[in-house]
């Protein structure tokens, strides 16, 4: 087990140090073995990250009529031309081993009435019955499970509400020698900042969505684990593909809430506010066309109409089929007097995942050495121009088994981590000036969606580089002078994730996925990854 070296305990020593407690971080420590030393950190509960509040489901093959290969080709096809065929093939040929994994594990996933067969259902960009799930509250049976099997595995520390501040390494940017020893976090029980040392570092931070006024996602993603490896030396790619989700619950008292994709993929129509269809003016897949494609068209009749948000309306189905398939959102909307089996659901498109990240390969290796990246936090190259629903889930498991496998083979050979300085706060003063971060949150905020939404423009991204610059001038400054807090390290974080977000989104002069510019409305012969580098990108401009 992990030695306390300080008398506080201020400093910790463990063999994996893994940044977040969702499915990928979770992942990768229940398939390390019993004979390393494993802490896992989170912000608040264990439980807490998008994981917890995932809907829908896990896109496998797992039936007979189904393949491996018209899994990958949906992939493709959503993925606009961009994904890695290598990633997306490895990704999809692990898919039935991680659920068989999950389901041993003690998942327990809803089943075809009266049998023993897994129920499953489709979302948009599927041509298949392909996403094993939990009725619609598949992220809740994951997370749990596997934070209970993590609680009773006596290798494993779970560390909740730590905050990591930054990554510890040894050596300059993007150098061969450069190693990650660990991480520098704040524990908000206390408000002091611990050293965790480790021989081998896994960041599992979820994702950035919280760089936009609306959200589907938790507080804290907070894109805090791509923020830390892009200052380490890593490199990040196709951050400008920040996904919209076609369907948030619209309700002045309902904050992210999700209305799942499963709706529109058991029969739920997307209609406008006189009742009327309109998907199939758009795609001949109608609802079921891929995310990017819906909340664009969406986004477009709204402003067409000078409406505020659009309907899902799924009453035309049995009651009992929908209060069985979708209970948690026919409960959620009752709380606001929405009843789903009589009643259209009003809803409107809010920012969801985040497909670019922390470049790593096929063993969740980074740039930085013994520095993995698992889940959202990471760019496998999967998703390419927009991730196909249910993807998500999977790869956090694909990619957390394939790291776990990775640190076990090579364990042996890694040696202790070094000694690291303790956090140096003795030119910090407590903050007296904390609307400073509150104001700077919100219009960080605002303007990210104002200008860097879901239609862009060169003069809006040029507008919100202007004021990205701004703000980085502002917060960097007051982090130098303050002690830190969980809001100002967030804060810092997603600054510097808008800034490569809207970076990446300059440099892609076409509209692909779900990156859409009315100045390049047409598509690139020859397009690729975008790709920002650390030692040469001038994130601010001169
Ligand atoms: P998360 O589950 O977000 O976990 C991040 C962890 O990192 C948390 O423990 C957090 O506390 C911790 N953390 C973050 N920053 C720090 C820090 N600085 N210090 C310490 N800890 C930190 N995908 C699907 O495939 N199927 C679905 O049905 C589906 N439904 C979704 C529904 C909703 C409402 C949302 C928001 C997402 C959904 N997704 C779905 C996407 C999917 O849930 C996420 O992409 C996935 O859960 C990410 O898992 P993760 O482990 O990478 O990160
Ligand atoms: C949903 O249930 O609609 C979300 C699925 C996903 O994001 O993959």
């Amino acid at each position: 087990m992990a030695r306390d070296i300080d008398p506080m305990p201020q400093s910790y020593e463990y063999d994996v140090l893994i940044i977040g407690s969702g499915a990928a971080g979770l992942t990768v420590a229940l398939n390390l073995p019993a004979h390393l030393s494993v802490c896992v950190i989170s912000k608040a509960d264990i439980s807490s990250g998008a994981t917890l509040w995932a809907q829908g489901g896990i896109a496998a093959v797992l039936d007979a009529a189904d393949s491996v290969e018209e899994h990958i080709q949906d992939t493709l096809r959503a993925g606009g031309g961009l994904c890695h065929e290598d990633a997306v093939r490895f990704t999809v040929e692990h898919s039935k081993e991680s659920i068989d994994w999950l389901i041993d594990s003690g998942v327990n996933f809803t089943r075809e009435d009266d049998s023993e067969q897994y129920h499953l259902t489709r979302e948009g960009g599927h041509s298949r019955r392909r996403i094993i799930h939990s009725a619609d509250a598949t992220g809740k049976a994951v997370s749990t499970t596997l934070a209970e099997q993590a609680a009773s595995r006596p290798n494993i520390d779970l560390k909740p509400n730590r905050v990591a501040v930054d990554l510890i390494t040894n050596g300059k940017l993007s150098l061969p020698g450069n190693r990650c020893v660990g991480a520098y976090i704040l524990n908000l029980a206390d408000n002091h900042v611990e050293l965790f040392r480790a021989r081998f570092t896994v960041i599992a931070t979820g994702g950035a969505s919280k760089a936009y006024r609306y959200t589907t996602n938790p507080d804290g993603a907070s894109g805090d684990g791509i923020a830390m490896a892009w200052r380490a030396g890593c490199r990040v790619a196709n951050m400008e593909f920040n996904q919209f989700h076609p369907t948030c619950l619209y309700h002045p008292h309902a904050k992210s809430f999700l209305i799942t994709e499963a709706v529109r993929g058991e029969g739920g129509i997307l209609t406008l506010p006189d009742g009327s269809r309109f998907m199939d003016r758009f795609d001949d897949r109608a609802e079921l066309a891929p995310r990017d494609i819906v909340a664009r068209a969406i986004d477009h009749e709204m402003k067409r109409l000078g409406a505020d948000h659009l309907y899902l309306d799924i009453s035309h189905k049995p009651t009992e089929f929908i209060r069985h398939h979708f209970p948690t959102i026919y409960e959620k909307c009752l709380e606001y007097g929405i009843d789903i089996t009589r009643d259209p659901i009003p809803v409107v498109p809010a920012a969801h995942y985040t497909c670019g990240g922390i470049v790593s390969d096929e063993r969740a290796r980074t740039d930085v050495n013994q520095l993995y990246v698992v889940g959202e936090a990471g760019f496998t190259g999967l998703h390419g121009a927009n991730r196909m629903a249910s993807n998500s889930l999977l790869e956090c498991l694909v990619y957390g088994r394939a790291a776990a496998a990775d640190i076990t083979r090579r364990e042996s050979d890694i040696p202790a981590p070094p000694s690291a300085p303790d956090w140096d706060e003795s030119q910090v003063r407590d903050s007296d000036e904390d609307v400073v971060i509150s104001h700077n949150w919100d219009e960080l905020r605002h303007f990210m969606w104002d200008y860097v939404g879901i239609v862009r423009t060169t003069k809006r991204l040029q507008r919100a580089k202007h004021r990205v610059d701004l703000l980085h001038r502002e917060i960097s400054e007051f982090y130098s002078n303050y002690r830190v807090s969980n809001d100002l390290i967030e804060l810092r974080n997603l600054v510097t994730v808008s800034d490569l977000i809207i970076c990446s989104a300059m440099q892609r002069r076409e509209s692909r996925g779900l990156h859409y510019t009315l100045d390049h409305p047409g598509l690139l012969h020859d397009a690729g990854d975008t790709l920002l580098v650390p030692t040469t990108y001038r994130t601010q401009s001169p």
